[in-house]
């Protein structure tokens, strides 16, 4: 049952922020798989795009998923590393190594969906393996984009127009359709 709530509505992200919520994660997959799993955040605490953070969520947890169905491993490493403006997640294990042909196939909707996540995010997504040596699920995620996609507009109509509004000169820079007595805010 808590696995079917996690799974619905990752909570636990707003309660802890994203780096203790994939510890969180961590700590539930190593006790339910017996595999190490060894989470380390640098400067991923400060993001709270709610956008961003639900991906890197969604993206692990798949990652995770796929660790304890087919890699054998006995580790593996989860990490969120803030890199300027882009925020970089790896989960590595120590597994058998995802095959070649797995990486591309049409069939691995799995993968699919951490591509597509990462491409409406502007980022970008590596997957590779080794035979013996393991799989990595490499993400690249840019943080200030998110936020500049999605503008954040407020209406205040509480006051009526500011002074600076009520002159003809500006009034005319409004944009087409701006309600009166409209403030806009972004
Ligand atoms: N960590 C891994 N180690 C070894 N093989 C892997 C690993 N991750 C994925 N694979 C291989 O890649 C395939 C595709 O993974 P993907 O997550 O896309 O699909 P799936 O897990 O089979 O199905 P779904 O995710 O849709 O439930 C898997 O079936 C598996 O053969
Ligand atoms: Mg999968």
């Amino acid at each position: 049952m808590r696995k079917i709530a996690t799974d619905l509505r990752p909570g636990i992200l707003d309660e802890l922020g994203i780096v203790a919520a994939i510890e969180w994660v961590a700590k539930d997959f190593q006790r339910g798989t017996g595999i190490r799993c060894k989470v380390t955040g640098r400067g991923a605490d400060q993001i709270s795009d709610p956008v961003l953070s639900t991906a890197i969520f969604r993206i692990v947890q798949e990652a995770l998923t796929n660790v304890s169905r087919y890699s054998a491993a006995s580790n593996v490493k989860v990490s969120l590393e803030r890199k300027g403006d882009t925020l970089n997640v790896e989960v590595s294990d120590d597994g058998i190594g995802i095959m070649e042909g797995k990486i591309f196939d049409p069939k691995s909707l799995g993968l699919i969906g951490i591509r597509e996540r990462v491409l409406l995010l502007g980022g970008e997504a590596l997957i590779s393996g080794k035979p013996g040596e393991g799989t990595l699920v490499r993400v690249i995620l840019p943080i200030e984009k998110v936020r500049t996609q999605m503008p954040r507009m407020r209406i205040d109509y509480r006051n009526g127009p500011p002074s600076q509004f009520t002159s003809p000169s500006t009034e005319s820079s409004l944009p087409a359709g701006t309600p009166a007595g409209a403030t806009a805010c972004f």
